[in-house]
């Protein structure tokens, strides 16, 4: 035992088991809640039920050391914790464009009343700006510890697929806080990355609620700007691809997240987005932020803009055509199919009467289960036999490297739609493929031309 803070890990989703099993890893005692038994006996069984490079070795070294194990009782966790991190999901809402702060409620609900000494809660959670204090007032009623029980916030930045490396090397740390114990406890939690020199920015709840959803509407953003600007590029005849490179060796704009393509999903940007838009619309500074709708709209209308090239290509109409789907993620690296662009686009293509089948590396379970109706295959040959086009939706490196001649062999038809920019157009259509992609001319490429 050390004199270490103790830290519990209230929600075991992609953010919670991820930041339990790194806090583990650098010395402290974690012990992870989650209301779902069965995923509480899989993490103690040291499984990960996600994709997530390197986590799964991370929480079996873990749960050996004796420093991190998981459990269903608040009661538990109320007992052991210094510091206690909120990491349940928020949602969009059924009902409308804010967050769903639901589990974030039960989960404090749960907590306050069964704690009985100085800690604090920690809230990691993306919320709409205002919930820590709300949140604080309601501790402080229902706490028996009373304002000894302190709420601060510490958004989380981290990127699925890297998020091991993002949570124990992160850009920035952030902490919002109202006094200055929270803050010296929190640097004991994060001394590992003080010491890295990892900068820390402290400041109060409300700048570091804003912090997170602030820098996904930023990213959002750069990514529906180059794809509004692929569609002046498809008017005038201009290769997107090239202009994106242009403008990224521009430092000041850079080349991240300036990736064209069929646009932004996942868990994250896209409720994001519409949270930040409906809580400054709560507050009075709706207008303020009004072009995140355009942003929002751009980015869905990449996914009709797709399946209007796979109709066009196929002379009008998809019915009764065969479709090769490659992708179901989000994006590469992934196994998570929430709000993909690619999922969304082989379904629209569904409806309209294709036969569709998908390959993903990682995310067919995950697509199978959300959507049930179409149909699925183990290799990207597999998936495109007897297909009449090929569209590619999610920018996996091993897409990159599908042989042209080989993929012809097994397709009723010659077409691929580049949703993403992996391919080489010059090469396809060097093999007799009819390649398109949104804002790249459709016969000849620059590339072509040199
Ligand atoms: C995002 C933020 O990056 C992270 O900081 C935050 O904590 C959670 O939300 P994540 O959802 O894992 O992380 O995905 P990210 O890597 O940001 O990609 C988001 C989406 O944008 C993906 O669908 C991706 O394909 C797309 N994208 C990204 C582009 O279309 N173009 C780009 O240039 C970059």
């Amino acid at each position: 035992m050390t004199d270490r803070p103790r830290l519990t890990v209230l929600g075991t989703g992609y953010l919670g088991m991820t930041h339990a099993a790194c806090m583990a890893s650098e010395g402290f005692e974690v012990l992870g809640v989650d209301t779902d038994a069965e995923k509480v006996a899989r993490l103690n069984a040291g499984e990960v039920p996600i994709f997530e490079p390197g986590l799964e070795e991370l929480l079996q070294a873990g749960l050996s050391s004796g420093r991190l194990a998981f459990t269903t009782s608040y009661e538990q966790a109320a007992e052991l914790g210094d510091v206690h991190f909120v990491c349940v999901g928020t949602p969009q809402r059924r009902d409308g464009h804010g967050a769903d702060l639901s589990q974030v409620d039960a989960c404090v609900t749960a907590l306050a009343p069964r704690l009985r000494r100085p800690c604090l809660i920690v809230g990691k959670s993306t919320v709409p700006a205002g919930t820590a204090a709300k949140l604080a007032a309601r501790v402080a009623g229902l706490a028996p510890a009373g304002e000894s029980a302190e709420v601060c916030w510490n958004p989380e930045f981290l990127r699925e697929g890297h998020g091991v490396h993002d949570t124990l090397s992160p850009d920035r740390i952030v902490i919002g806080v109202t006094s200055a114990r929270a803050e010296a406890v929190l640097r004991e939690v994060y001394a590992p990355q003080l010491e890295a020199g990892i900068e820390f920015f402290v400041t109060d709840l409300a700048t570091a609620e804003l912090a997170k959803v602030a820098a996904n509407a930023f990213l959002a953003t750069k990514i529906s700007f180059i794809n509004a600007v692929a569609e002046v590029c498809d008017a005038a005849g201009a290769d997107v691809t090239v202009l994106a490179d242009i403008l990224g060796a521009d430092p000041r704009i850079g080349r991240a997240f300036l990736r064209p393509g069929l646009g932004f999903g996942g868990g994250c940007l896209p409720k994001d987005v519409r949270a930040f838009l409906a809580r400054a619309g709560e507050l009075g500074a709706g207008d303020a932020l009004a072009f995140l709708r355009e942003v929002d709209a751009i980015n869905l209308g990449r996914r009709t803009g797709m399946v209007n090239l796979a109709c066009e290509a196929a002379g009008g109409s998809v019915a009764g055509k065969s479709v090769c789907v490659l992708g179901a993620a989000f994006k590469p690296g992934s196994d998570d199919v929430r709000d993909s662009p690619a999922l969304d686009v082989a379904q629209i293509l569904h409806g309209l009467g294709a036969e569709v089948t998908v390959y993903d590396p990682q995310a067919i379970e995950n697509a199978r289960t959300a959507r049930p109706e179409l149909n699925y295959a183990d290799s990207v040959l597999a998936a495109a036999t007897g297909a009449d086009m090929v569209l590619l939706l999610t920018d996996w490196p091993e897409f990159a490297t599908i042989d042209p001649d080989e993929l012809a062999a097994v397709t009723a038809a010659r077409t691929i739609i580049d949703g993403r920019y992996v391919l080489d157009p010059a090469r396809w259509r060097a093999a007799g493929w009819h390649y398109r992609a949104s804002g790249i001319p459709a016969a000849t490429t620059s590339a072509q031309l040199t």
